[in-house]
């Protein structure tokens, strides 16, 4: 029997077998491109927590639009991002051929001979010319370009400001163009909340969280059985709960599952705890441990302190717990809000963000040091 090629995709930014649960704000987004320029969610601003599915919304609604023959460029806010979507504006308008540059090919079999009649000084143009000339050639055609901007927290505040500016005139002037930008939910929030751009926090929200259990079960139903795999009930229910609706653990479980079944496609109950416990070890050892290795000392202290009781808390337990005031926890509560790991639940309390991070802190789950 030919070895079952396993589809699941437990690596960030990959497009999973099925996405679950998005699809009403696929179709919101796809009416929007239907709608053309002013329609609302051509402007959007894509938060939520690490490991939710940003990285691979940001694809998914390219590909809805790229659908529809809309032209679509992908960027992450590293320095010079300005730059390489004006260099992707450009090298887009040239392959679709644009109305001021004439380009002579010889002859039927002769396509080697390209003659071009570019004039060969002009002006530099500016980022809005740019990308204008490549949204006119797309107009001729009635379609539109999408610019997507993945870690929108790590973008340059002028970079930033330049962008809204720029996107905002294109579209006044009712350019068909939509600009999607994701991050994590507070740094989003700070970075808008700064002098930037008001044009930005306007922008239509869409803040993923964890996934619907009955859903994800309906998910991994259709997905094992696709592939020939049989689970019973109970430990598909099982399987399911493992998740806790977080979907960078749909992958892990899925992942971890699949590769236990024997050759008859036949998953025992003893793989599937095995492949729970194989996929909470691996989000303690790739999310969660990467995750803690990008804070600061005092930054674990304050998670480790909140891991030591069971629910939600408050910044002067913490604070009595780490011998601090809570002025100073209260910077690193902030600071860990930006980062996606804890998140506000009312009351002046903060919670967990991620899935399993009390127990690994707690010792309970993964690799802990
Ligand atoms: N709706 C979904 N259904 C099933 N799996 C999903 C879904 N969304 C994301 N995933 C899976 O979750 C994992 C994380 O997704 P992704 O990298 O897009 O998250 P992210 O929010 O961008 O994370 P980060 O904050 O670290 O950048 C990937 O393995 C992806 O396949
Ligand atoms: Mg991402």
């Amino acid at each position: 029997m030919p070895a079952r090629r396993n589809p699941f995709r437990p690596t960030a930014g990959a497009t999973p077998p099925i996405l679950v649960g998005r699809h009403g704000l696929l179709e919101q987004y796809a009416e929007s491109i239907d709608d053309g320029p002013g329609a609302p969610w051509l402007l959007t601003l894509v938060t939520g927590a690490r490991g939710v599915g940003k990285t691979v919304m940001l694809t998914e609604l390219g590909d809805v639009a790229r659908a529809k023959g809309w032209v679509v460029i992908d960027e992450t806010a590293t320095s010079g991002v300005m730059e390489r979507i004006a260099a992707q504006a450009d090298r887009h308008r040239s392959e679709l051929g644009s109305p001021d540059r004439a380009r002579v090919v010889g002859g039927s079999i002769g396509s080697v001979i390209s003659i071009d009649l570019d004039t060969p000084e002009r002006p530099v143009k500016s980022w809005r010319q740019r990308v204008g000339a490549l949204l006119d050639v797309l107009a001729g055609h009635e379609t539109g370009l999408v610019v997507t901007i993945d870690e929108i927290h790590g973008m340059d505040t002028g970079e930033l400001a330049e962008l809204a500016a720029c996107v905002q005139h294109l579209i006044r002037d009712g350019r068909a163009i939509s600009l999607v930008m994701a991050g994590l939910p507070s740094a989003v929030n700070d970075l808008l909340n700064g002098d930037v751009s008001t044009f930005l926090r306007r922008a239509e929200r869409m803040q993923l969280d964890n996934v619907p259990l009955r859903m994800i079960a309906d998910s991994l139903k259709e997905i094992f059985e696709d592939g020939g795999l049989r689970i019973s009930e109970e430990d598909l229910a099982e399987a399911v709960a493992a998740t806790q609706g977080y979907p960078f653990m749909i992958q892990l479980v899925g992942y971890h599952l699949w590769r236990r079944a024997d050759d008859q496609g036949h998953l025992n109950h003893e793989a599937v705890t095995e492949g729970i416990e194989a996929a909470r070890q691996r989000l303690g050892t790739m999310v969660i441990a990467a995750a803690l290795a990008d804070l600061s000392r005092m930054d674990r202290t304050v998670l480790s302190a909140m891991a030591c009781t069971d629910g939600p808390s408050r910044t002067a337990d913490i604070a009595r717990a780490i011998g601090r005031d809570s002025k100073y926890v209260g910077v690193y509560r902030a600071r860990l809000m930006a980062a996606g790991m804890i998140r506000p639940v009312g009351h002046g309390q903060v919670d967990f963000a991620m899935p399993y991070l009390r127990e690994y802190l707690a010792g309970l789950v993964g690799l802990a040091d």
